[in-house]
Order: structure tokens, then C-alpha cells, then sequence
């Protein structure tokens, strides 16, 4: 039963989804899923852009097969190297040994690494700009290094407007049954996964992607076809825009995002208080996390959404109560900026985690630590309502 879906005439999903790896890079916590996105050019050429995971391969290799129906295949291009897209690189090789593997220099130095029998495959190396036809279509290769490897190409077909876009665009979460964005109901079924794929996974690499939004400025794209997730037909400068505010590290909305590590649960009850009050003051709603229950790349990725972020933090052997140093060391690893932090602190006998959490922000860049904070001495106490209050009011 073959599970392949038309993008266009030419162009078909030919990939899999995977519902049941608990993390991807062993790493991110998916219990939405994950789809590898793989496409089938059938033209006067046969092309395949990227194969998939090894998790996906029996139903892969099937549509591969199906999609061929008996015809030879031409070429395979590989615009990303990284293995959730090139594990059945050799398979699909050896089940097509004439086949003709496109890719960057750079490329075919890392398929070499990962696959040693690389060096017999049939070989044509592109560069940005350079041209691969397959009859009725051409497609021309951009250079995306760093977004998020550093041999990243990305496709533009002109007269189907399509980017193959690799890894970029790409999100978190399997599709159930349509292959578009708006097949779905996307900003209620995948945004919070594509800013916590986009986040944890490119988040560092701001720069990189702003140097391909301006390429991709530059062409009339009409479709966007990622390597995971939904195809873009739709909507596409929407989405675009998100990518513009993640990547320049802007704030997407002016929330609030409350994170608190608490070991006996005063802390805790400090940031329902504080939540409370900032409901109360600003009618809006705002996210309060634990951090000690929360997958940091959750955190991340509401980091990336909110303006303002509130630490809440106990002093733990005169340090920053592990699980949120383990939050502070990722916002500084993927870069974070633009952003407003408010820190209170616990401590029993010599509260410490404001200064040390300050330090920890010092590395990011164009960060605003309020001066207004606040102490918490085991618990909140009737006597600190003035403190809380100023605490509130320094927020909003
Ligand atoms: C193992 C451990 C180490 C702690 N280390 C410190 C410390 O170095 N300095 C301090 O003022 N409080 C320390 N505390 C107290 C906590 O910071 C905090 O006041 C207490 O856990 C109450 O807050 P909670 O209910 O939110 O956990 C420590 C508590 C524990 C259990
Ligand atoms: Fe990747
Ligand atoms: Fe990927």
C-alpha cells in the first residue's frame, strides 16, 4: 500500500511519518511525531530529493518503488546530510546502482564519512547557482550553510516556484492523512511545534537564516516543500514572517512566560501568586512552567515566542538550582536575544540565585534584567505583598 501524495503534476510526497520515537536526536521529546519528507520528480528524468529515516524505511523504499512504477532512477539529490534524511542513502543506491547522486562538495565529503561506499557512487557535484534538469523542470541549488549543517542546499524550481527548503520551514509532528499546511488547522496543530523545532534545532543559526531569507527574497516562491512537516502552498508569507521575527530573534508576541524551579513547592506558590497578579493587572493570560517538569526545549521555544520571561529560582547549595542552570546554559548555547527577564528568588538562609542568574544573562546580547526583584525567604509571607506588588508593577 503505497502512501504517496501528489504535490503538483511532477512532483509527489513520497516520505513517511514516525509516531513512535520518544525523542528526536535523542534529544527533543516528540510525542507529536515526526514526519520525514522525501519527493519524487516524474519527468522525462526520474529525481528523488533526500530519502528519509531508517525508522520509515519499509513504507519509503514501497512508495520509491510505486512511484517509479518500473522506470529507472535518475538522479538523487541530497540537500542536507544529516542522517534522519540520508540513512537509506546507500539502500536506495544499491536498489539503483546507475542511479546519479547530485549534491555540494562539501556533501559528498560528509556522505563519505557516514558511508564509505560513497566513493563508487555515480557523482555530479553542483554549486550555488548551478542548474539540474530533469526535462520539463530545473532546478537551481542555493546555498544554505549553517542552516543548521554546513553543506545545506536548498532547490527552487521556477516554473513550479517550489523550494525545496531542506530542514528549514520543517516542524515537529506527523501528518495525519494531508501532506499541506492548510490541509490543517496550523497555527493550532503545529505552530508550538514548529517554533520548538525552529528553536532547538536552528535557533542558533539566526544569521545564517536571515542570509537565506534574503535570497529567497529574491524568488517568486510559490510553494515550500521542507524536509519535515507539512508543503506550503498557501499562506506561505505567513509563515515567512515567522521565520523572520525567530530568526532576528524578535519576540512573536508580547506574552508572558513564568518558569520556576521549586524543590518543596513555596517557590512554586511565589509564582502562582505572581501569575495571579499579572493576570489581574494586564487581563491577558500568560504560561507559567515548572522547570523541573518541563523538557527544556518546551522552555525554548516559549522563549522564542514571549517578550518577557520570569525566573523564579531557589538558591541550591549556594548555586542556581540545577535544572535551571540547565535552562540558562541553553539560552545562552542557542543564542538567545531581545528579551526582557525578571528574577525572584528563594533562599532559607542566604538567598543567591538573582546575582548568579544575572550573570548567567550577562552573555546574552541586547538582554533586559529588571532591577526591580524578588526575594523569597523560605515562603511568601503576608509582609511581602508591597514587594510582590512592585515585582508585578516592574513586569507590566
Ligand atoms: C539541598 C538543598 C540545598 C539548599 N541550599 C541553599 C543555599 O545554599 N542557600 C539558601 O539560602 N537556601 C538553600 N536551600 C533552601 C532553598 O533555597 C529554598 O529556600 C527551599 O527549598 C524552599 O523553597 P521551595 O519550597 O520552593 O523548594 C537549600 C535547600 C535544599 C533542599
Ligand atoms: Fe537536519
Ligand atoms: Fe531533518
Amino acid at each position: 500500500m503505497n502512501g504517496i501524495k501528489k504535490v503538483t503534476e511532477k512532483i509527489s510526497w513520497i516520505g513517511g511519518s514516525d509516531r513512535r520515537l520518544e525523542r528526536f536526536e535523542n534529544i527533543f521529546p516528540i510525542p507529536e511525531g515526526v514526519s520525514y519528507n522525501s519527493y519524487f520528480i516524474d519527468d522525462e528524468k526520474t529525481a528523488v530529493f533526500d530519502t528519509a529515516d531508517i525508522t520509515v524505511s519499509d513504507q519509503y523504499l514501497d512508495n520509491l518503488k510505486e512511484a517509479l512504477a518500473g522506470r529507472k532512477l535518475d538522479y538523487l539529490v541530497v540537500l542536507h546530510m544529516e542522517p534522519d534524511h540520508c540513512s537509506l542513502i546507500n539502500t536506495v543506491v544499491a536498489l539503483h546502482p546507475e542511479v546519479t547522486v547530485v549534491g555540494g562538495a562539501k556533501t559528498f565529503t560528509i556522505m563519505e564519512q557516514f558511508f564509505p561506499e560513497a566513493k563508487e557512487f555515480n557523482k555530479l557535484e553542483v554549486k550555488e547557482g548551478e542548474t539540474l534538469s530533469t526535462g520539463t523542470l530545473e532546478f537551481s541549488f542555493v546555498a544554505a550553510p549553517m542552516v543548521h549543517w554546513p553543506e545545506v542546499l536548498m532547490a527552487y524550481e521556477k516554473s513550479t516556484g517550489a523550494l525545496f527548503s531542506a530542514d528549514a520551514f520543517g516542524t515537529f509532528g506527523a501528518l495525519d492523512g494531508g501532506i499541506f499546511a492548510d490541509d490543517y488547522d496550523f497555527e493550532k496543530d503545529f505552530l508550538g511545534s514548529a517554533r520548538r523545532y525552529y528553536a532547538n534545532i536552528v535557533g542558533k543559526y539566526g544569521m545564517q537564516v536571515q542570509a537565506v531569507l534574503k535570497k529567497a527574497a529574491g524568488l517568486d516562491i510559490k510553494m515550500i516543500l521542507p524536509l519535515h512537516g507539512p508543503v506550503w502552498r498557501k499562506d506561505i508569507a505567513w509563515f515567512i514572517d515567522k521565520y523572520q521575527k525567530w530568526s532576528t530573534y524578535e519576540p512573536e508576541d508580547d506574552g508572558i512566560v513564568i518558569v520556576y524551579g521549586s524543590l518543596y513547592g513555596h517557590t512554586k506558590s511565589a509564582a502562582d501568586a505572581v501569575a495571579s497578579r499579572l493576570r489581574e493587572k494586564t487581563g491577558k493570560g500568560l504560561k507559567v512552567y515548572d522547570v523541573s517538569g518541563t523538557d527544556v526545549s518546551y522552555l525554548i521555544g516559549e522563549v522564542w515566542r514571549c517578550k518577557k520571561i520570569v525566573l523564579m529560582c531557589p538558591t541550591y547549595n549556594n548555586g542556581i538550582y540545577p535544572p535551571m542552570a540547565a535552562f540558562l546554559h541553553d539560552m545562552e548555547a542557542l543564542a538567545v536575544q531581545n528579551r526582557t527577564f525578571a528574577l525572584a528568588q528563594n533562599g532559607t538562609w542566604a538567598p543567591a540565585t538573582v546575582k548568579l542568574m544575572t550573570e548567567k544573562l550577562a552573555a546574552l546580547k541586547n538582554v533586559t534584567v529588571l532591577e526591580t526583584n524578588l526575594t523569597i525567604k523560605s515562603a511568601l509571607h503576608s509582609g511581602d505583598e508591597e514587594a510582590l506588588e512592585a515585582f508585578v508593577d516592574a513586569i507590566i
